[in-house]
């Protein structure tokens, strides 16, 4: 098979985590005969530098002609630190979710066992944790109007707005996942306090009456942000919007011992997208210290959910599953490998022998 994939490094420890996936990639492709294009395009700081705007229009027909795309990592201290930037990395990310109509991001969260102990929660939590979050992307405060300050600028207001069909769209693809999963959907919302949220539990609820083999319940999100770390078995699929979706992912993440574990998935209309939930991590960057395996793990997805490549995907989780028992990790999970080093060892397990026959031969 011959893909083309559009490479958005963007800031930060994002280009270094993208070169060790992209390795991984090549290992794969020449195992199983595959063929990758792989175009690189600006994003975020590192466009806003050197054109102005963090999603230049040639990014954005990159990703809108290729048949998927890699992210990076977006975002830099210089545009944190100054509240009055009129342009910002994140717009970029954000624009693109919303130009490829990605309102779906799909984020896993599996405990290794061997990872048990890299996680401040006991040993007996994180055991068999096996969730995947369905977070909302292109919706509510993230996107709603109106935003912005009153003229004096000593007020400033966000807008939460969801529509029937934008609930509908999510809460199919979550049902879908549960279907193939333990079949459970949880609904993380906050209907005593947000209209918006009476709304999701109202369009959720009537939908999953038709699934009466799912197991369905909502939960209010303080409590989730709980029961995730007191009880994170307890999840199956985690439904929600955007912003609950993007906090409770960041916590889930404690429950693998490292943010740098975490891949993800963004599906919607037309291009999807496949990026590590991590930040772009400045204080690392271009130190060789990040954690590449959130990004091996994304490529993975995307080999999976975007190509049909199974066992290619298979065997990637397995390489990075190895390399964990091995020892062979980053500092955030207490290792002393470089990400180079990560990325050379999974790339050279995709590659060795055995695994040809796990791997449809050329
Ligand atoms: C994420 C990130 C982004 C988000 C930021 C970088 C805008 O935190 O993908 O979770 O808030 O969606
Ligand atoms: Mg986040």
């Amino acid at each position: 098979m011959h893909k083309t994939l559009a490479l958005l490094p963007g800031d930060g420890i994002g280009p270094e985590v993208i070169a060790e996936a992209v390795k991984v990639l090549q290992a794969v492709a020449t195992q199983a005969g595959h063929s990758f294009t792989f175009r690189s395009s600006l994003v975020g700081a590192a466009a806003i530098d050197a054109t102005g705007s963090p999603l230049p229009q040639e990014t954005l027909d990159n990703c809108l002609s290729a048949d998927a795309v890699l992210f990076g990592a977006i975002g830099h201290p210089k545009y944190d630190n100054d509240p009055s930037a009129k342009v910002r990395p994140e717009q970029g990310l954000l624009a693109m979710r919303k130009a490829l109509g990605l309102y779906a991001n799909i984020r896993p969260v599996k405990a290794w066992d061997s990872l048990a102990d890299a996680s401040p929660l006991k040993r007996e939590i994180v055991t068999g944790v096996d969730m995947v979050i369905l977070r909302e992307l292109i919706g509510g405060i993230y996107f709603g109007e109106p935003r912005g300050r009153n003229e004096k600028g000593d007020k400033a207001f966000d807008t939460c707005v969801y529509t029937r069909e934008e609930i509908l769209k999510i809460t199919r693809t979550a049902f879908e996942y549960a279907s193939r999963r333990r079949k459970k959907v949880t609904l993380v919302d906050k209907a005593n306090v947000l209209a918006t949220s009476r709304l999701w539990r109202e369009v959720v609820t009537e939908y999953a009456a038709q699934f009466p083999d799912i197991e369905f319940d909502c939960m209010f999100v303080d409590n989730a942000a709980m029961q995730l770390i007191r009880d994170p078995r307890y999840f199956d699929v985690v439904l929600t919007e955007n912003m609950f979706g993007d906090i409770l992912s960041d916590e889930a993440s404690v429950i693998t011992g490292s943010l740098g574990t975490l891949p993800s998935a963004s599906i919607g209309e037309k291009t999807s997208v496949y990026e590590p939930i991590h930040g772009s991590y400045p204080q690392a960057a271009g130190q060789n210290r990040a954690n590449p395996v959130a990004t091996i793990l994304s490529a993975a997805m995307m080999l999976e959910g975007e190509f049909g490549m199974v066992e290619e995907a298979a065997a990637i989780r397995a390489a990075v599953d190895a390399s964990i028992e091995a020892g062979i990790v980053t500092e955030d999970l207490k290792g002393s490998s470089t990400t180079s080093e990560v990325g050379d060892w999974i790339a050279s397990w995709v590659t060795k022998a055995a695994l040809k026959e796990a791997l449809p031969s050329a």
